[in-house]
Parts: C-alpha cells; sequence; structure tokens
C-alpha cells in the first residue's frame, strides 16, 4: 500500500457490519485518501476484514490505540504489520520506549506504514487530567508528548483540531497532523463539542482529516465527500 495518499479525507467506517462496510468503501474510493477502521470493526472482524477492505485498493488507517509495555507493543505490531496498513497508531502515554519499540517493529517488518500517536484523547479535560494527579494544562501535556513522538522517530500525531496550529509550530512541517472532530459547515455536530470545519483545519496544517457520520450517515455519501473536496479546495 502506497505510503503518500495525497487526498486529505480518512473516512472512519464505524460500523460493525462488514458488508456495509465494503459496500460503503466500494462506494468512496476514488474520492477519498483512506478508511479508518478501528476496535470495533477489528474486534469483531479480525485481519479477515481489514484485508476485505484492503481487497478494493484502498489505504487503511487501523485506528487501535495500542498502549502495553513496550515488548507486548513490539509483538502485536509484529503481527499487525502482515496487515501493511497505511496508517498505525499508539498512544504516546507509553512512553518513548514504547514508541521506539514499536517503531522498531513497523520499520523492519512495514516501513512503508505511518506509525502516529495518539496524544491526550480528546474526551478528556484539564478536570479528569487532575483528578488523575496530572497537574499541567492539556495543551502543555499535548506538546510534551507531541515532542516525544518526534523524537522516538514516529511519523506524527492524532490531535484535535485546537492543537494544530501547536502542534505544526512544534513539530514542524514533515510531521504528519490527523485530526478528527471535523463537521463541514452546517452539519450535525452529534456528539462532538470541539469542532472545525475541513478548510479551516486543513489551513491550520492538518494533513489528514477523519471524518466519520457527516459522510457515513449522509442519503449520498460520496455526493458528502466531493462537496467536502470542493470546500477546501
Ligand atoms: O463521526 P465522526 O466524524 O465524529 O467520527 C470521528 C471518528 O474519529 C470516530 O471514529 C471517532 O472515534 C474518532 N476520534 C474522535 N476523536 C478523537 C479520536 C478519534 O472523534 N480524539
Amino acid at each position: 500500500m502506497s505510503k503518500v495518499f495525497l487526498n486529505p479525507i480518512i473516512v472512519a467506517i464505524d460500523k460493525n457490519s462488514e458488508t456495509e462496510a465494503y459496500q460503503l468503501s466500494k462506494e468512496l474510493i476514488g474520492n477519498i485518501g483512506a478508511i479508518k477502521l478501528g476496535l470495533e470493526y477489528f474486534d469483531t472482524f479480525g485481519p479477515d476484514g481489514i484485508k476485505k477492505i484492503q481487497s478494493l485498493g484502498i489505504p487503511i488507517f487501523l485506528d487501535l490505540k495500542i498502549h502495553d509495555i513496550p515488548q507486548t507493543v513490539k509483538k502485536t505490531i509484529d503481527t499487525l504489520s502482515s496487515l501493511r496498513p497505511a496508517i498505525l497508531n499508539i498512544h504516546a502515554l507509553g512512553g518513548k520506549n514504547m514508541m521506539e519499540y514499536a517503531l522498531k517493529s513497523i520499520s523492519k517488518k512495514s516501513p512503508e506504514t505511518y506509525l502516529i500517536a495518539v496524544t491526550i484523547l480528546t474526551s478528556l479535560d484539564d478536570n479528569d487530567l487532575q483528578i488523575m494527579g496530572i497537574n499541567i494544562p492539556i495543551k502543555n501535556l499535548v506538546s510534551n508528548l507531541a515532542k516525544l513522538a518526534k523524537e522516538s522517530g514516529l511519523s506524527g500525531v492524532v490531535c484535535s483540531s485546537q492543537e494544530i496550529k501547536m502542534v505544526r509550530d512544534i513539530c514542524g512541517k514533515n510531521f504528519k497532523i490527523i485530526v478528527p472532530g471535523i463537521r463541514p459547515n452546517g452539519s450535525d455536530k452529534n456528539d462532538q463539542k470541539r469542532t472545525m470545519t475541513p478548510k479551516e483545519a486543513i489551513s491550520l496544517g492538518a494533513d489528514h482529516l477523519v471524518i466519520g457520520r457527516p459522510i457515513t450517515e449522509s442519503n449520498d455519501p460520496k455526493n458528502a465527500v466531493i462537496e467536502i473536496i470542493n470546500s477546501i479546495k
């Protein structure tokens, strides 16, 4: 699978039907950069489910957010790398050693895969961190973790739209920034609180936009994608 995909739209297929995921991916091919498949899909359909979508010839973002001790992460990635995902992610909070072990495995087994770090889940806020005894503002922690991911040799991070500019300034132009919580003008926010339009996120420096429901729940998903692409041209 090619390491570079130029179209920035990654569609989050949050479906627990393999047939639906396949049909939707098939419909969108040619107009999107990649398909994101996460834990709920992987836990149900496993590696074969991933291969089925890949058989369409579309890059896959395998969103498993791996987080464990370095050796276990390495062994997990040794196995997962046979799937040759375009993007695979791990938690930066696993630490530098864990990220380096992960990178060592992916570089050997699937060098074309982008290994990406999740910084702090956007479902957490400053209050959640304080309860855990982490007494620094979330933004500072995201900044530290993005730097650590870069130092560990990772290709980039997943972060919220609020952090795009900060991460870009800190980590430079070759560091991939992948952003969820994107909503085209006028579309339903669903459960997302802090959203940004595709155009805003791209102009702040995002490389890839993870977009789910505005596309997958549209009456015409293909047209929804085309409208998003036109909005960022
Ligand atoms: O439907 P929607 O566009 O909100 O989907 C966004 C996707 O990005 C979902 O798969 C969600 O799990 C994921 N995501 C997110 N926020 C994060 C990390 C991932 O919305 N911080």
